[in-house]
């Protein structure tokens, strides 16, 4: 092989393709999901270039409306699965970079003044990311709402409360399913500021210390419908990889809910609790054993919140330490941020399918009730009655048999406080997770709103716009 042809030509200079394969890694598959957001990006970039007061200008008005009909052909492209992305081009940014240039010659060699592939790839990313993060919004307060429509069916029916996985304490499907929801919820607070985190523009900060010309920056954020551009322009550099640990830190929490969840299903549905079953559809058979109804789903998503604990670990463990500005690591963090999303996604659609699908069965529910269960209660009452609790508590657990006729519709109705048995606010509930789902929506309409007038069409349709 000669010198020559051991090396692949790029738009950044001769490199071995060993080399090449090795630094450019997934980036060709991976970015294919960027591919709408590196066009918005663009688009934005060549608005702001164009308003941009020099001479002589960059852009005329029409030859900035060119440039962005053919970003718009690119994101048809992309969607139909027809933008190819090959190791030459390294990755969607000089891949649609390369297509401009073949369809608009000079105009597409004059789009990447003023920045660098380092605030491109930030700013997809964080296009993606707020997308996909109104997505999980809207997924976990459907999970939220359809265990809160378990817990409203199945209010009082009893089910033993466990510590230690030992029957405890008297509780209620209603208990059990509305908990679940209102964890989802909370969760949702720290996904709000995840969402917050990536609601910022890095655009304009180029390799991470700015460019000479008169960008502005306010005007990109703007267009893109960021509630803001990052102030400083190296710190913007040093968000990348840090937005994806924050974010994997967020979904990682809903994993965590969701895993719990999975692992309480796990055990309430086996043979011998038969507190519930799910759909044998949800289920999946064994090859040698003929009875089988495995919950593989729920052990699936198990493994899965593993794994994204090791992407957030792995993210967090690849910025730290690294010197400030931008290093080749932070393409690492790519895969396994996407990789993030989409599996809490997923996990989030399926129990929703699972919950939805639910049979419970009352019988087995009030059939796992031992005495001991009343236990607690029981010494209470005693001390309602003026004896000091510690004597109480000998008293019944020196009698434990004296509980054998207690009645667990008894003992749910007497738990009146708040968030008790029967203190629970589901209604309350159902309209947190409304209003959280609203916001999501009213996010979205104004985000498709701002992307339809950057790129005159109707946006997510990409028709021409409607006058
Ligand atoms: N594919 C690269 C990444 O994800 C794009 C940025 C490349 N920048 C550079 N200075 N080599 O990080």
């Amino acid at each position: 092989m000669s010198e020559r042809e051991s090396k692949r030509k790029t738009l950044v200079g001769a490199i071995h393709p060993d080399v090449l394969a090795f630094t450019v890694g997934q980036d060709p598959r991976l970015d294919l999901d960027l591919v709408e957001w590196d066009c918005l990006g663009s688009a934005a970039h060549v608005t702001m270039l164009s308003r941009m007061r020099i001479t002589p200008v960059l852009f005329l008005p029409e030859e900035c409306e060119a440039v962005i009909r053919e970003l718009v052909a690119i994101m048809r492209l992309g969607r139909d699965g027809a933008f190819a992305i090959t190791a030459e081009d390294q990755d969607v940014h000089l891949a649609v970079e390369r297509h401009l240039t073949e369809r608009l010659g000079d105009l597409g060699r004059r789009i990447h003044t003023g920045r660098s592939r380092n605030d491109q790839v930030a700013v997809d990313l964080r296009l993606h990311a707020r997308d996909n993060l109104l997505g999980v919004f809207e997924e976990s307060t459907a999970l939220a709402d359809a265990l809160l429509a378990l817990a409203r069916r199945h209010l009082r029916v009893p089910m033993v409360g466990r510590t230690h996985l030992q029957p405890a304490m008297p509780s209620s499907v209603g208990l059990w399913a509305s908990g679940y929801a209102e964890g989802l919820l909370d969760d949702l607070l720290v996904v709000e500021s995840a969402y917050a985190y990536a609601d910022r523009c890095p655009l304009g900060s180029a390799a991470g210390y700015g460019v000479p010309l008169p960008l502005d920056r306010k005007l990109t954020a703007r267009l893109l419908a960021f509630s803001a551009p990052h102030h400083n322009v190296f710190h913007a550099s040093n968000t990348r990889g840090k937005c994806e640990a924050v974010i994997l830190g967020a979904l990682l929490q809903l994993m965590l809910t969701a895993s719990r969840l999975a692992e309480d299903l796990i055990l309430f549905t086996m043979p011998e609790f038969g507190y519930f079953t799910l759909p044998p559809e949800f289920c999946t058979g064994s090859s040698i054993m003929p009875q089988k109804y495995n919950p593989d789903v729920l052990e699936l998503i198990r493994a899965k919140t593993a794994r994204v604990l090791g992407h957030h670990s792995a993210a967090c463990a690849i910025v730290k330490a690294l010197p400030g500005g931008y290093n080749r690591d932070l393409q690492e963090t790519k895969e396994i941020y996407m990789d993030g999303m989409a599996v809490t996604r997923a996990t989030l659609r399926m129990l929703r399918m699972m919950i939805d699908g639910l049979r419970v069965h009352p019988d087995r529910l009030r059939g796992a009730f031992t005495p001991g269960v009343f236990a607690t209660d029981r010494a209470l009452e005693l001390v309602a009655g003026g004896m000091p609790f510690r004597e109480a508590y000998s008293q019944v657990r020196n009698n434990l048999g004296a509980l054998a006729d207690a009645d667990p519709d008894a003992a749910l109705a007497a738990k009146q406080h708040l968030g008790g048995t029967a203190g629970l606010d589901l209604s309350g509930l159902a309209a947190r997770s409304a209003a959280i789902r609203r916001e999501a929506r009213r996010r979205r309409r104004a985000s498709h709103a701002a992307f339809g007038r950057l790129l005159k069409v109707n946006y997510p349709a990409l028709t021409p716009a409607t006058e």
